[in-house]
């Protein structure tokens, strides 16, 4: 039997000039360099910085796997992966000044581009390379979000259906401050649905620390809480604003791509949709509007894609059952949970990743092949 041909469609880079960029910064997101040349820290969360936490303990550790391409192309050369749509990790641009974003947007999704362009010539197959080496890379760009007007968003995204390597957007949730259901997005939807790019939906400010206990919590339990739960609670929010918004009927053609398999969108899409058709009054502008009229169930068989980065398989099939073995699409999350003891080749994220996928569709190589890869290829056009 032939190995599948793998894609991972959720992997994280922070370009070095961003690495920089972060490296000047005081507030959340920065990164602290240990005074004794220990390993970078990266805080990123704002529970990271929490003032009773020594400094360089704070954040998580941030080596060279987060910049360097040539550590992602081995990570992918030792978990079976040929191909890898790379994206700018959280929180993406969000935090810029109105002035700096558009500057900053242009020059990641050129360097993302030119990255995956030298590689992938690299990996041509009349190359002399090595067959290790010969793994290609698209990108999803980045958005300037809080540009001063929406016309430089929109600008970017057309900008961004020129170049050659990029297959669409990465985004957080706080869409240009005020979440996914702000009317002021509409000319963004809009540019996405003609330019049929695809828009990764990805978390990063999770719920209020008090929702899990306050900051002590998070001195006791790490990041289990706002990763485990807050990450996939912010995707499930932002999406539901969206539909209750009436954003899927407007645009009916746009393309979303739900990280974490739509963070608990599938399992809780049937008590939305009840919740939506118990609901009596839906206002806006203080006058009665209708209710969302396509429901979730449509949506997230026409306009949703959903990752495959769940980590069991209870989880992947309810995205399974509520999207369709032709929606999903394999992830990582590199270089995100790397192994605690930084020892092991193959990672345990990884491996119960495609444990999950094999368990949950033992029977049926054929969806096994299409969630691995085929999908990612057909849906994102990666020739
Ligand atoms: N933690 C993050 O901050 N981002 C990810 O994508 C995964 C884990
Ligand atoms: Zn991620």
């Amino acid at each position: 039997m032939t190995r599948p041909f793998v894609v991972d469609i959720h992997t994280h880079v922070y370009p070095p000039s961003y690495m920089e960029m972060l490296r000047a910064r005081k507030t959340v997101p920065y990164i602290h360099d240990p005074k004794d040349n220990g390993t970078p820290r990266l805080i990123i969360l704002s529970s990271d910085d929490d003032p009773a936490i020594p400094i360089d303990e704070r954040g998580r550790p941030v080596d060279s796997s987060y910049s360097d391409t040539n550590v992602k192309l081995d990570f992918m050369q030792n978990h079976g992966i040929n191909c890898s749509v790379i994206s700018l990790a959280n929180p993406w641009l969000d935090f810029l000044s109105p002035e700096e974003a558009h500057t900053w947007a242009k020059r990641i999704n050129d360097d993302l581009n030119s990255t995956c362009m030298n590689i992938n010539q690299d990996a041509d197959p009349d190359s002399k390379l090595p067959l290790r080496e010969k793994r290609t890379l698209f990108a999803f760009g980045a958005l300037p979000l809080s540009a001063p007007t929406p016309d430089i968003i929109v600008e970017e995204i057309y900008r961004l259906s020129s170049l050659s390597h990029i297959r669409g957007v990465i985004m957080g949730t706080s869409g240009l401050g005020s979440g996914l259901d702000d009317p002021k997005l509409d000319p963004v939807w809009e540019a996405l649905e003609k330019s049929q790019q695809l828009l990764f939906l990805h978390p990063h400010y999770g719920l209020p620390d008090e929702a899990f206990g306050g900051p002590e919590t998070t001195a006791r339990y790490g990041h289990v809480l706002p990763l485990a739960l807050g990450f996939p609670l912010e995707t499930t929010i932002a999406v539901t604003r969206m539909l209750l918004s009436r954003v899927f009927d407007r645009f009916p053609r746009l393309r979303i791509l739900l990280a974490h398999s739509g963070g608990t969108i599938p399992f809780l899409a049937g008590r939305i949709e009840s919740c939506i058709a118990h609901e009596r009054k839906f206002k806006e502008n203080g006058g009665d509007v209708p209710g969302p009229q396509r429901s979730i169930w449509e949506v997230l068989k026409t306009n949703i894609y959903l990752d495959a980065v769940v980590y069991g398989k209870a989880g992947l099939q309810a995205a399974i059952s509520a999207g369709s073995t032709d929606r999903l699409l394999f992830g990582t999350d590199h270089p995100f949970f790397p192994p605690l003891d930084g020892q092991d080749e193959k990672w345990l994220s990884v491996i119960t990743n495609y444990t999950a996928i094999d368990e949950a569709l033992k029977e049926d190589q054929a969806s096994v092949a299409a969630m691995l890869g085929e999908n990612a290829v057909r849906i994102l056009d990666l020739k």
